[in-house]
């Protein structure tokens, strides 16, 4: 899937000599184009940002607004978004938002709204 490899190659580009978990995530927007992130990690900590806002920060400040599904994968089988960077997708994306998981090999597939069901949302 080349989503997935599209992560697979941006995780080489991770900065992350405090974890040493390295991330890469590829983010399809609705007219095609993909935006790549890597984990970015700082001494302070706390300024850390995950490979999927990266993309996510990328594509936005590129204009993009729509959004299709994202990849993400990281030195373990399946690497899930953590709770901050699925309430960023919630800013941005629909229910049925595409999320990636895995790695070459396998490849689990969920929406944004079964990672991130009951979520805040000021209409509602
Ligand atoms: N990380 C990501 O980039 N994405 C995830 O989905 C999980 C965690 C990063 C943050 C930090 O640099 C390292 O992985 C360890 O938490």
């Amino acid at each position: 899937m080349e989503l997935m490899e599209k992560a697979i190659v941006a995780k080489k580009k991770s900065y992350s000599p405090y974890s040493h978990f390295k991330v890469g995530a590829a983010l399809l927007t609705s007219d095609n184009q993909i935006y790549q992130g890597c984990n970015i990690e700082n001494a302070s900590y706390t300024p850390t940002c995950c490979a999927e806002r990266v993309a996510f920060f990328k594509a936005i400040s590129a204009g993009k607004k729509e959004f299709k599904a994202i990849a993400i994968n990281g030195d373990i089988p399946f690497c899930y978004p953590c709770g901050v960077c699925r309430q960023v997708m919630k800013e941005f994306c629909d229910d049925d938002f595409k999320i990636y998981v895995g790695n070459e090999k396998e490849i689990k597939e969920f929406t944004l709204k079964e990672l991130l069901p009951y979520s805040f949302d000021m209409e509602k």
